[in-house]
């Protein structure tokens, strides 16, 4: 056996939402019949401006994608309000800008602080930089982050703090004013993750001009309905964006991503439409699932929603697994750390997709 880093023989593997076809092949069911609500994908399919100029590029795949990326970069700072120098594209979608963090700032033994329960992500990633994970908390009973608990964590080798806003899995949000607190405390990077920032409404673009330190990671695999294509970017200062580009693989941002994350983002009448619609399915499934007496929904910012199960006395497990046998794929949290095994995590759906969802658990759960 050739010889494996020790980091890698350790690492526990990163849990992914379950996909359609896997469902499908376990359970025999036709794939179109399957309602996927596990990982906070745009329901209502990508933009159709998206789709065509994906066609229309077809032929030219035989050719390498452009390594600056100027057209997409510059559609990001514009929808961002920010300058093409302070973007960075990510082509295995945010995704690849942690691990380009990991790559420019983590030795082995620095730390980085993770509020559980977050996105595991973060955790899978840098660990195998020899990244050493703290953590602090995110109160669930308020559902936001206990501030303190960061300043706690803080140490000479942290390197990254991630404050995940609105957080995965909790949908709630983090004040301004602790951001701030953070981001005074410390020269370590502050990433703030605004991968659903879409659907709260709110943004923390206008403290980039004020730190140094900030850095915000966002996605196209949400709001954007461009999840397949792989797409994300980072935002921030300058002169840290210049070296991030040294570490990032000069062509993953592939032709086609490109192509479909341009024409999305000058598809605004689409990205209004879809955070509208995620809206108003958030709201229906809260009001319907909060009328469920043995469960208990957190409020969300985001466009999905934590349900806390255990009065139904059945674990994540057994009641995703009775879920999914007839077709409704939900996101079971037993793999968050900082959440036992009584939580699960519904996307929003379209209407229909969210009354069969009510239906179907209305009877599982009686
Ligand atoms: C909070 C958060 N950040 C980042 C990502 C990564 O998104 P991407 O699909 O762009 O890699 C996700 C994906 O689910 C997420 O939930």
């Amino acid at each position: 056996m050739v010889n494996v880093k020790k980091v890698v023989k350790k690492l526990d593997p990163y849990v992914p939402g379950r996909s359609i076809m896997e469902i499908a092949r376990k359970y025999g069911l036709d794939p179109d019949e399957i309602i996927k609500l596990g990982s906070n994908e745009n329901p209502w399919g990508p933009s159709p401006r998206a789709v065509k100029a994906i066609k229309a590029d077809l032929e030219f795949i035989n050719q390498y994608p452009e390594s600056d990326l100027k057209d997409l970069t510059e559609a990001v700072a514009s929808y961002s309000g920010v300058s093409p120098s302070q973007v960075i594209l990510g082509g295995d979608g945010a995704d690849e800008i942690l691990d380009i963090l990991g790559k420019a700032l983590i030795d082995p033994g620095d730390e980085f602080i993770v509020h559980i329960p977050s996105y595991m992500y973060y955790e899978f990633t840098l660990k195998i930089y020899g990244g050493v994970p703290a953590y602090a908390n995110w109160d669930v009973s308020k559902n936001t982050l206990d501030v303190e608990s960061v300043l706690e964590a803080l140490s000479p080798r942290t390197r990254i703090i991630f404050l995940c806003t609105p957080n995965n899995p909790t949908a709630g949000l983090i004040n301004k004013k602790d951001i701030r607190t953070v981001l005074e405390n410390t020269d370590a990077l502050v990433v703030v993750d605004e991968a659903y920032f879409e659907f709260s409404g709110v943004n923390n673009v206008d403290l980039l001009g004020e730190y140094d330190n900030l850095f915000i990671l966002r996605t196209f695999s949400k709001v954007m309905g461009l999840a397949g294509m792989r797409i994300g970017y980072g935002l921030g200062n300058p002169q840290f964006i210049e070296y991030l580009h040294r570490a990032k693989p000069a062509f993953s941002v592939t032709r086609l991503s490109q192509i479909a994350a341009t024409a999305t983002l000058a598809d605004k009448e689409y990205i209004e439409r879809s955070t509208q619609l995620s809206i108003e399915s958030r709201e229906y499934l809260y009001q319907k699932l909060s009328g469920i007496p043995d469960l208990d929904v957190l409020q969300s910012k985001a466009n999905y929603l934590l349900v806390d199960i255990r009065k139904t006395e059945m674990k994540s497990g057994i009641l995703t697994e009775k879920l999914m046998e007839k077709g409704i794929i939900v996101r079971d949290c037993y793999s968050f750390r900082g959440l036992d095994d009584y939580w699960i995590r519904v996307s929003v759906g379209t209407l229909e997709e969210d009354e069969r969802f009510i239906e179907i658990l209305k009877q599982i759960i009686r």
